[in-house]
């Protein structure tokens, strides 16, 4: 018979970020990071596994529809040799069992958002193959386990097994095993988080985070500052998610991205990931920040940037609609914006006054134009499908 599963995962933006490894085969970070999940009804990758004796000898794979081959020693092929390694364990304890982990698997992965779209999209599809083959197989692990698979197959996809706020710890182990994810909080404890991605560009980046990281931990000595830096901002974010503290997880979100692309540009060759639309969108973030501060004495907005020139804004729920109206009245869309939530009331742009804020138009904002907006908020963890 043909044994099948089906996973989804969703997409998690780092607010402290990992950049850099000390040991590139085991995909071992230089420092931990944290995350937040985002909600997988917007963004999610879904993957179905299926195995059987009858299948031709060799594993299988297919990406939004293309076949990719399954190298046994790349990323992919040790993720799948691990879990196999678990079901054979669970085999050999239980006779009865069928033996899974020796039939040939055939493995459907597809993206609900274009994998162009300049968005992580191999943290979500890692994290879904690792969910839906530990499915297929039935394993016991616990997810921070199973995150150390994921974590060999793409390090921020280990962050991707869970909702809410998710901590990656470096470890200090040589062999990885305490390199896992972790829940830092769940989406129940503070679910008024929102995020508005601004997709700047949807070409796939120049530099890959995986060379990027390599090239900064040879060559840059800011890279050594920031490593210094991170635990406390580890504890500080962790702290600011437990008190539910906005102003804390903005001011660190926005500090801890600058000091990445900061060490990117120490990088030599330098790295630029930011461009002009990246540094207008930073702009226009600090403003409404300024002009928020002096309204009510708290912080409105953060924004992070990836390895991409693509923005991230974190705001509350109550929030959210003013910084969408400000991103649309400084930046033209290119996409209409389907706004899932109905927060905008069906008002136009320029009709609405940005919560009275004086936000001066700055020139420096006049940089081009947005290609679309992403409005979703923080979400769970990887689910389980029905056969359909
Ligand atoms: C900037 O996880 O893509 O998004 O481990 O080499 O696959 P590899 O790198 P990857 O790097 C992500 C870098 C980042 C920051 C983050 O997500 O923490």
């Amino acid at each position: 018979p043909t044994y099948e599963a089906t996973s989804t995962a969703p997409v998690n933006i780092a607010v402290i970020k990992y950049w850099g490894k000390r040991d590139t085969a085991l995909i071992l970070p230089t420092n931990s990071s944290l995350s937040v999940t985002l909600d997988q009804d917007h963004l999610r990758s879904q993957t179905t596994s299926r195995c059987d004796e009858s299948f031709e000898k060799g594993d299988r794979l297919w990406l939004n529809g293309k076949e990719e081959a399954v190298k046994a020693d790349g990323r992919l092929g040790v993720c799948i040799r691990e879990l196999r390694k678990m079901r054979s364990e669970v085999e050999q304890g239980d006779e009865k069992l069928p033996k899974l982990s020796q039939w040939p698997l055939r493995i459907a992965s597809y993206n609900n958002f274009p994998t162009a779209a300049g968005l992580a999209s191999s943290a979500s599809g890692l994290a879904a193959l690792v969910a839906s083959l530990a499915q297929l197989y039935e394993l016991p692990q616990s997810p921070s386990l199973l995150s150390c698979i994921a974590r060999q197959g793409s390090g921020s996809a280990c962050r991707s097994l869970f909702g809410g706020y998710v901590a990656w710890r470096e470890g200090t182990s040589s062999d990885g095993s305490d390199s896992l994810a972790e829940e830092v909080a769940s989406r129940d404890h503070w679910p008024e988080m929102h995020a508005l991605i601004c997709v700047v560009s949807d070409k796939k980046k120049g530099t890959s985070s995986t060379s990027g990281m390599q090239r900064t931990v040879e060559t840059s000595p800011l890279l050594q500052h920031r490593l210094t830096l991170v635990p406390g901002r580890m504890k500080e974010m962790e702290s600011a998610i437990a008190s539910r503290d906005f102003d804390a997880f903005a001011a660190l979100t926005m500090a801890d991205s600058n000091n990445f692309h900061a060490v990117c540009l120490d990088t030599s060759p330098p790295i630029f990931y930011l461009n002009d639309v990246s540094r207008a969108l930073i702009g226009l973030v600090e403003e409404l920040n300024r002009a928020s501060k002096e309204a009510t004495g708290h912080l409105i907005a953060g924004y992070t940037f990836d390895a991409g020139p693509n923005c991230v804004i974190y705001a509350l729920e109550g929030n959210i609609a003013t910084v969408i109206r400000a991103v649309q009245r400084y930046f033209p869309t290119e996409a209409a914006f389907p706004d899932p939530f109905g927060v905008l009331g069906g008002k136009e742009a320029g009709e609405v006054d940005v919560k009275g804020f004086n936000v001066e138009w700055s020139s420096a904002w006049d940089k081009g134009s947005v290609k679309s907006l992403i409005h979703t908020r923080v979400g769970d963890g990887p689910r389980k499908l029905g056969q359909e």
